[in-house]
């Protein structure tokens, strides 16, 4: 029923345990490993000549990111996380005095924690909603009009994950856009999950969203410190670096030259000394998107979760958002209330056999278990959790 990408994996996969965590950090492919290790290995040879000719070669590869979600270049720039693509895009923001900013109780608790700071900083106020209704089998329309229903006379802008943590349901982001453009609601998105589970489109579907940040290492499979963030060529003139360096005025240095014409992303360029071999690994990362086609690998993660929703279901556990809902999950989050007998040691279901490795994430008032099975997870693995959670509701 699934390809099976045993082969691409097996170099480096700890076959000992079922690992149901890809949500937090993917596997990548031994390609991506090996192409690293040599990376490291080569820089090493000449240090000088590996640092003068980075800049080239990360130019290059933010083309092929741009190729890949549908985006110019030069309205990308990358970053290790996404965590440090938001804190430039939130605490660079420049928003009118007595703002507010609303958010979610459904946003990951490291992104909570810039909301705060700059809400501190600059004296804003803060306001959280519960988006509860989002669970109901509600259209994407509907789904827009709670959250905008919310906005007042002082939102002035909306931070929200294009795919929540906990529940994975997918905000419907190219409506969730219009209607915070038509209110002059700057739409900020944490886009951890989606790279490498949807197929982004920044000229199209996404192009009146305002900032969004993005996750290489999760769905993308790419090296473990690579993330982006794009802005909407309308914001780039205002954003800024959150600090100085070689290039965040027009005179960068010669060997700096590919981005010389791209005034953004020259300024938001990492134009100082860091370990480059995490994001040459993106260039294999790439090759292995290449080789099976973005349509067939976002297949095989749906049909895999869709596999372990049906599957479950059929032993009596119920999602708290389905794959097939209207405005669908694209993880699997269970309410751990309502599975009593589960206990853990670190991220391991207590007494499993094989052992299984699960989410945890934490969400405000809410305890829930999240499954995550990306394309390195077989079909005899997901049986198996079946099966071990059948044993245990
Ligand atoms: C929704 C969401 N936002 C942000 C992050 C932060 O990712 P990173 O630690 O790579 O910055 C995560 C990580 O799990 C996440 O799930």
């Amino acid at each position: 029923m699934f390809h099976s990408f045993t082969g691409e994996f097996e170099k480096y996969k700890d076959s000992r345990f079922i690992n149901l965590n890809n949500g937090t950090l993917g596997l990548s492919p031994s390609s991506v490993i090996d192409q690293q290790k040599t990376e490291l290995e080569r820089f090493e040879m000449n240090t000088s000549m590996g640092y003068g000719e980075a800049w080239q070669r990360l130019w290059v590869i933010q083309e092929r990111l741009g190729l890949f979600i549908n985006a110019k270049a030069s309205d990308l720039f990358l970053r290790p996380n996404v965590t440090l693509a938001m804190n430039e895009i939130i605490m660079g923001l420049s928003l009118p005095d007595d703002s507010e900013i609303l958010t979610t109780h459904f946003e990951y608790g490291a992104v909570v924690k810039i909301l705060k700071m700059k809400a501190q900083k600059d004296r804003l106020s803060l306001r959280f909603i519960q988006p509860e209704d989002l669970y109901k089998d509600i259209t994407a329309d509907q789904a827009v009009e709670i959250l905008a229903k919310e906005f007042t006379d002082k939102t002035k802008a909306l931070v929200i994950s294009h795919i929540f943590i906990g529940n994975g349901i997918e905000m419907p982001l190219k409506k969730l856009a219009s209607i915070c453009r038509k209110k002059g609601v700057l739409l900020i998105i944490d886009g951890a999950h989606a790279p490498g589970m949807l197929n982004l489109d920044f000229k199209s579907d996404l192009n009146d969203v305002d900032f969004y940040g993005g996750n290489l290492h999760k769905w993308m499979m790419g090296p473990k410190g690579t993330a982006f963030a794009w802005v909407n060529p309308i914001h780039q003139e205002k954003t800024f670096p959150v600090y100085g360096s070689w290039t965040t005025d027009s005179n960068a240095p010669p060997t700096m030259h590919s981005f010389a014409n791209h005034p953004f992303a020259q300024r938001m360029l990492w134009s100082h000394t860091f370990s480059f071999n995490a994001f040459f690994g993106l260039e294999k990362c790439f090759d292995f998107w290449d080789q099976y086609g973005k349509e067939f690998i976002f297949k095989e993660i749906a049909l895999r979760m869709k596999y372990l929703e049906d599957g479950l279901q059929a032993k009596g556990l119920t999602p708290l958002k389905s794959v097939n809902a209207k405005v669908p999950a694209r993880l699997l989050g269970y309410d751990l209330k309502q599975l009593p007998k589960f206990e853990f040691e670190g991220l391991f279901i207590k007494g499993s056999d094989p052992r299984i490795q699960v989410g945890l994430p934490r969400i405000p008032g809410a305890s829930i278990l999240r499954l995550t099975p990306h394309i390195q997870n077989t079909q005899a693995e997901l049986d198996a959790v079946i099966l071990a959670f059948s044993r245990l509701v």
